[in-house]
């Protein structure tokens, strides 16, 4: 089935309701995803990426039905990562000599994916390729998210293909930004900007603004997951230039795992105290054993500062604790403050440790932190109280 977007250009794609899980284990995809595959039949036939290889009979078959495969003139690969390139080679088969267009790095990740020898035709920014009346104008956009990433716009109808930037994993009938739940989308969207593009944030703000700087009218953003961007597709990009400049709302994140609840009391706690001190700022608790992973780090993106807490257990923290913040420091956030805490029974090195590590990942640090011998009593929930009060303030000053 294709859908068509604007005179001659089609998403030839696949809606995948089923994926709850993506890069492994590693991204939950509540709402599934789609694969954006796109058409474009001018009097030259352009095919913009693929599908996931899962799909790739069912994509090529659905392919046959808008086009004789042997008329496409142009593959277009924006991304090698395979759920956009994955049934780059069933379609090959089908028309070995056929060219396909992509970045340098482009072509180096296909080899490494495929171990074939097509007919690459590398591009840079500015190369531009004929369909007739219309061109299609190529745009490196490196780290946007991986090292072969282009986007590449169709001229005449003003379309951006910008690859996953401005994607979302949201499996949808609907197709267009204008028919869907607005709030469903917003969610994937930060979700997906929180998760996968947050350390590349610096090239997010270049990007953009070298685009803007190219002057080329925008009528739609086709990006390879999720929703087109047909109604003022400008709103996705304000948000990511937002996203990439150490966003954060007036929120504080406490994440915890907990043994026999002591934790969690003090989490609980500090929270209390936090909103007795400072009511308008929001206050969000997760037990990370239990809470999605990528939900928490939305969360994290969206907040002024975090707290993180963990019993200590063999001189160390809880492993779930451990993983978040593994997660937390590859994802290199900027500009957001932080603080530990954790009950013990001996030693009691949780607070120290998890501040090391939030150190390594880039947050500036309250204090030592806050401990609590055994389970809080009526003085240590004070105390736990109190720090959340000193955090309120903490988190409030912007100039530190
Ligand atoms: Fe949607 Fe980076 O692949």
């Amino acid at each position: 089935m294709s859908i068509q977007i604007k005179n001659n250009a089609y998403w030839v794609g696949k809606v995948d309701w089923e994926l709850r899980k993506f890069h492994g284990d590693e991204y939950s995809t509540h709402r599934g995803t789609t694969y954006n595959s796109y058409l474009i039949k001018e009097e030259k036939v352009a095919l913009i990426d693929t599908v996931w290889s899962p799909f790739s009979k069912e994509f090529i078959s659905n392919l046959e039905k808008e086009i004789k495969l042997k008329d496409i003139d142009y593959v277009i690969a924006t991304h090698a990562e395979v759920d956009h390139s994955g049934a780059l080679a069933e379609l090959m088969n089908h028309i070995p000599d056929k060219p396909i267009y992509c970045t340098a790095n482009g072509i180096k990740s296909l080899k490494g994916h495929f171990h074939k020898d097509w007919n690459f035709h590398p591009v840079k920014t500015g190369d531009k390729l004929s369909l007739g009346k219309k061109e299609l104008i190529f745009i490196e956009a490196p780290m946007l998210h991986w090292p072969d990433t282009m986007f590449c716009y169709l001229t005449g109808d003003n379309i951006l293909f910008s690859s996953d930037a401005f994607g979302q994993h949201l499996a949808t009938d609907l197709l267009f930004n204008d028919l869907v739940d607005w709030h469903e989308l917003f969610e994937e969207c930060i979700k997906y900007y929180a998760n996968i593009l947050t350390p590349f944030s610096n090239a997010v703000d270049k990007k953009i603004k070298e685009f803007v700087s190219l002057n080329l009218p925008l009528d739609i953003i086709c990006a390879s997951h999720g929703v087109i961007w047909r109604n003022n597709p400008k709103q996705i990009v304000e948000k990511y230039l937002q996203w990439a400049n150490n966003y954060k709302e007036n929120q504080v994140a406490i994440l915890y795992d907990t043994m026999w609840n002591g934790t969690r009391v003090m989490a609980e706690n500090i929270a209390k105290g936090i909103k007795d001190k400072d009511g308008p700022l929001t206050v969000k608790l997760f037990n990370v054993s239990s809470a999605d992973k990528n939900d928490v780090v939305t969360e994290v993106f969206k907040s002024k500062g975090i707290v993180v807490g963990s019993p200590t257990i063999n001189r160390g923290i809880l492993s779930r604790v451990a993983g978040i913040l593994e997660e937390i420091r590859g994802l290199g956030f900027k500009g957001k403050k932080a603080a530990s805490f954790g009950c013990y029974g001996w030693s009691g090195e949780s607070a120290k440790m998890i501040n090391d590590l939030l150190k390594k990942a880039g947050f500036k640090i309250m204090d030592e932190g806050i401990k609590v011998l055994w389970r809080p009593d009526g003085d240590a929930i004070n105390k736990c109280i109190n720090y959340g009060k000193q955090l309120a303030d903490y988190f409030k000053r912007i100039d530190e």
